[in-house]
């Protein structure tokens, strides 16, 4: 008898801690994993270095034949580039060109994790795992906070507050698959808990879904 893939969708804010939930997730079930920020954040980039305009949608379009070559690039994770990422995702033409290829990860026969805003609205409606990893504002900030920090970059928390409320705001008020919670994901909230705890309970609640 065939078995039905192990799809797992990862939802949530940004610096949720959902990105180190899928990763350990992956890893853990042995699993292909796809951070899909990273598509929107490859748009962004090639946005910036060839100069195009984030306010147009027609130039944002573009820039996504770019995406493949700068996956790796290790600009992808600035702040910077993930600002005009929030701002390019919003365009319903660039979600529906990037659509296709993260259908295509998600249908694996393998299985597969992804993380991003839309995985269990949008992407993988019918993964039989869906996560929405949620943490409080404050925590999200520190977090971000320190990560910059530890790199050497100079920033105050209180920007790092600022440009997170923005970021919230135009993920889940846009009209093309805004940021919202499945109907069938279970909620997990890292404000108190480290890496290895949240994976844990990540874990768990995978475990609890799939036993139902
Ligand atoms: O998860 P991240 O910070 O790398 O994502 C960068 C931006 O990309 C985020 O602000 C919104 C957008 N995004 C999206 O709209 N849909 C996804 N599935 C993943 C990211």
């Amino acid at each position: 008898m065939a078995t039905t893939p192990l799809v797992i969708a990862v939802d949530g804010p940004a610096a949720s801690g959902k990105g180190t939930v899928a990763r350990g997730l992956a890893r853990h079930y042995g699993l292909p994993h796809l951070d899909t920020g990273k598509l929107y954040r490859a748009v962004a980039l090639s946005l910036l270095r060839w100069g195009g305009d984030p306010d147009s949608e027609f130039a944002a379009l573009r820039a996504v034949h770019e995406v493949a070559g700068l996956m790796d690039d290790p600009e992808l994770t600035s702040e910077m580039v993930g600002g005009i990422a929030s701002r390019v995702s919003a365009y319903p033409a660039v979600r529906a060109a990037l659509l296709e290829r993260q259908r295509e990860f998600a249908g694996s026969p393998d299985g597969a994790v992804l993380d991003g805003r839309d995985i269990g609205t949008v992407i993988a409606p019918h993964a039989p795992a869906k996560l929405f990893v949620t943490a409080s504002i404050d925590e999200r900030a520190r977090r971000r906070h320190a990560e910059l920090t530890a790199a050497g970059l100079p920033v105050h928390l209180e920007e790092i507050l600022i440009d997170l409320r923005a970021r919230d705001e135009r993920d889940s008020g846009r009209s093309a698959a805004p940021l919202v919670m499945a109907d069938d994901a279970l909620l997990l909230d890292t404000s108190a808990m480290g890496p290895d705890e949240a994976l844990a309970e990540a874990i768990r609640l995978v475990e609890t879904r799939l036993a139902t």
